[in-house]
């Protein structure tokens, strides 16, 4: 039997592929992506060999049920991904993050999947000042990005009580690594540095964020794969929380520019301060990051100024 990888093209979805490839080699791999603006074949180039290709939408259930013919486990990745875009056209995001979701719930339940993962955010929480969130902690989601993942994860585990499915939710912080598109903070702030450009940093710097690298997540989210129980909601947590003037500053070090280049603008609507999880039922899955922050965020600057080719194209 196969597994189906949906949004397999994206950031996370490619080093999730990646990921399989090494740790289950027997495993066969079906993607599926719809390829957006988000989504490129170029970050499957060396691994496309080993796996099967579906260019499709997951909102169209001709398409779903062609790729899903075989498989007995899925994880979903596939999702419109960018606040800021959720901010300005919201409409693909309830598309994709909530229809899409059910779309796949519901050939999944016709054909009796034996696993689904449903891949969601730390966003779905909303923000906090003090303290960090429990998965038994209530939803309280600040962007049309966030309500809509919010709406697909509900519905995923809605699935569970009612037909019985085999639904597991992840929810991790942010990711930062190789093949991450250059419209998140980090890429953003490594390619206006070396290109000697104005750093834009929201307000006035200070929003946190908890920094996992997409090697841990996708290690996080094999174990859940393998270990979860129906019905588990799953935090992936990395307890290095960071303000984004820090990871401005580290990354300017790294690459031996001066932190002048940092321009404070206008902040995001509704830009939520801090998010900050509690991660006890991965750890007692067997799970902790790798990744010291410090290292991560080295390798990633060398990434971008070693892979120009991969995100010179996208910044015309
Ligand atoms: N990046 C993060 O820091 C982060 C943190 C927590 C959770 N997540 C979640 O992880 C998942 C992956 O995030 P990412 O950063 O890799 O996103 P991304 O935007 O880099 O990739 C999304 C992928 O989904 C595909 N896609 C979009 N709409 C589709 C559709 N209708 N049908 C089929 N494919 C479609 C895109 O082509 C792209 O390949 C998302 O569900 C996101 O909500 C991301």
């Amino acid at each position: 039997m196969k597994i189906l990888i949906t949004g397999g093209a994206g950031f996370i979805g490619c080093n999730f592929v990646r990921h399989m490839l090494k740790e289950h080699p027997d495993k066969k791999i079906v993607v599926l992506d719809k390829l957006t603006y988000a989504g490129r074949l170029e970050n499957l180039e060396e691994i496309k060999d080993r796996i099967e290709f579906v260019k499709g939408d997951i909102c169209d259930k001709k398409v779903v049920e062609q790729a899903m013919k075989d498989c007995d486990q899925i994880v979903n990745f596939a999702a419109e991904s960018h606040v800021d875009r959720s901010i300005t056209s919201p409409e693909d995001f309830v598309r994709t993050d909530v229809l899409g979701v059910f779309t796949l719930l519901e050939e999944a339940r016709r054909r009796d999947i034996k696993r689904f993962v449903q891949i969601s955010t730390d966003e779905v929480y909303g923000s906090t000042v003090s303290g960090s969130f429990s998965e038994l902690d209530n939803l309280d989601p600040s962007s049309p990005y966030s309500a809509s993942k919010a709406g697909g994860e509900l519905l995923a585990r809605s699935y569970v009580r009612t037909y019985g499915m085999n639904v597991v939710v992840t929810r991790s912080s942010n990711n930062y690594g190789p093949f991450q598109y250059p419209e998140k903070l980090i890429p953003v702030l490594i390619i206006k540095a070396l290109n000697d450009q104005p750093l834009p940093i929201y307000g006035k710097g200070l929003n946190v964020r908890d920094w996992l690298h997409v090697e841990d997540n996708c290690r996080a989210i094999d174990v859940v794969l393998q270990k979860g129980k129906a019905g588990d909601v799953v935090n992936i947590g990395s307890s290095n929380e960071v303000p984004n003037i820090e990871v401005a500053k580290m990354i300017l070090k790294y690459m031996n520019k001066p932190e002048s280049l940092i321009t404070y603008v206008t902040d995001r609507p509704g830009h939520d301060f801090r998010y900050s999880l509690t991660w006890e039922r991965i750890k007692e899955m067997g799970w902790s990051p790798k990744f010291k922050f410090d290292d991560g965020l080295r390798e990633t600057v060398e990434w971008y100024l070693d892979n120009k080719s991969w995100w010179e194209p996208l910044i015309q």
